[in-house]
């Protein structure tokens, strides 16, 4: 098989999992499509290759009838062509322009309440609030809550159901980066899909009888080619919805305060020039994206750096290597949100400038919504805590490969 080289360690080893991007280095280098034997899969490293795959119709999102139909249902993306663009409209109006501008009061208030404790939990985590010169972890005290928050807000859930809809969605991010098909990890994401549908079956009910405002009750009052959804279509849709955007937004903004804290100076100009937020935020997505790959499945037989790659085979496209490949960005293994190499305007659009939103017809639907919470979150936590510190002498861990983020933000406020 082409492509091969012996030398490189194996995907699923100790060694990636500890620094997958020295890994991916070799791989751009020494095999940019390379052949996994344990994973049966296709690793495409550089940013031009996965550029082109995202963009390609023979790498289809096939493989997601295996890593997601399970526990999401026929979601948005397994679907293409026609049918993916009048599903996908059926949301759209909800994340971008006007549509997307009456949320940022709700992200307003949602950063507020969980800074000040006024919103409710079960787990008890949210006892007393958050003041300068307290010890928090950034990621769990804060990160995960907030896209949680504003999205049950556009669902119209309530917060107080939190601790499920993070144990649920906890479960599936799991499965989806479930590349050893761990069997415990597999039926604990299939038994959250089983409780979360049984919750939402009355919810939908009475927004059948009563709709109003919320996201849930556009998709039951929503007509394709003159038929409404059905129950579990709609399921599907608000799986994917508390999903989609919130493990990555959490950990996307832990990610941005860790590199800024780790640099004082830096922490300090962006604090002091607030014109360099944005550029943190996509830069940080450049260098530490959230989701590092996402799969694809061949249809035919393609060639990619002469290398065939069989008709079925599954395509592990790594965002978290193009976007630290060389030929693409200078210094790429330095986070710089003074780079003039990544336009920092394109990277929340489908532009192909950086992959931490992917690319092509599945771009993330979010990405605007995430900016919105991450700038907002970011300058508020700037304006209140111009002080704040890495609580700990030891910098903060990074794990995790399919998601990869900093394990917990241990902050001084
Ligand atoms: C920093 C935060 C986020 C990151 C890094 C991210 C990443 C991604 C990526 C990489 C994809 C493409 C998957 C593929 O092509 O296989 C995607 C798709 C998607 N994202 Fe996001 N996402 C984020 C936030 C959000 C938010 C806040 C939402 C909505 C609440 C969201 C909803 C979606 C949806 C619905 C899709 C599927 C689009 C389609 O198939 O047409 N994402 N996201």
């Amino acid at each position: 098989m082409a492509g091969v080289a012996t030398t490189l360690p194996r995907f699923l080893s100790e060694e990636v999992a500890e620094d997958p991007y020295s890994f991916y280095a070799r791989l751009r280098t020494e095999s940019p499509v390379h052949y996994d034997a344990d994973l049966g899969c296709y690793l495409l490293s550089r940013h031009a290759d996965v550029g082109a795959a995202y963009k390609d119709p023979r790498f289809s999102t096939r493989n997601y009838e295996v890593h997601l139909e399970p526990v999401f249902g026929r979601s948005l993306l397994q679907m293409d062509g026609i049918e993916h663009s009048r599903k996908r409209a059926l949301v759209t109006p909800y994340f971008r322009g006007k549509g997307l501008a009456a949320w940022e009061p709700v992200i307003a208030r949602n950063i507020a309440a969980i800074l000040d404790r006024s919103v409710g939990s079960a787990t008890g985590l949210l006892a007393g609030r958050f003041r300068a010169g307290d010890t928090v972890d950034l990621l769990a005290e804060f990160g995960y809550y907030l896209p949680v928050y504003v999205i049950t807000d556009m669902l119209g859930l309530p917060h107080s159901d939190y601790d499920r809809f993070l144990a649920w969605y906890s479960a599936h991010v799991a499965f989806l980066g479930n590349l050893a098909r761990d069997p415990d990890i597999d039926a604990a994401g299939r038994a959250a899909t089983s409780e979360l549908w049984d919750y939402l079956t009355p919810v939908i009910a009475e927004r059948r009888r009563a709709p109003g405002e919320d996201l849930i009750s556009a998709l039951v009052v929503a007509e394709v080619d003159g038929e409404q959804l059905g129950d579990a279509e709609i399921k599907t849709h608000v799986t994917q919805l508390l999903n989609a955007g919130s493990e990555t937004t959490g950990k996307a903004l832990a990610g941005l305060f860790a590199h800024l804290l780790a640099d004082r100076e830096l922490y300090e100009e962006v604090r002091d020039d607030r014109d360099l937020v944005v550029p943190a935020i996509s830069e940080t997505l450049r260098y530490t994206p959230p989701s590092q790959m996402n799969g694809r499945m061949t249809t035919v037989d393609v060639d990619v750096d002469g290398v065939t790659i069989p008709a079925g085979s599954l395509v592990m496209l790594l965002m978290a290597s193009a976007n630290r490949d060389e030929r693409r960005f200078a210094h790429a293994d330095r986070f710089d949100p003074r780079r003039t190499d990544l336009d920092h305007v394109k990277a929340f659009s489908a532009t192909g400038e950086h992959f931490a939103f992917g690319w092509g017809r599945h771009f993330c639907l979010g990405a605007m919504l995430a900016r919105g919470e991450l700038l907002q979150a970011a300058s508020v936590l700037l304006d209140r805590f111009p002080e704040m510190r890495l609580a700990d002498a030891v910098p903060p861990r990074w794990a995790g490969l399919k998601m990869r983020s900093v394990e917990a933000l241990r902050v001084t406020l």
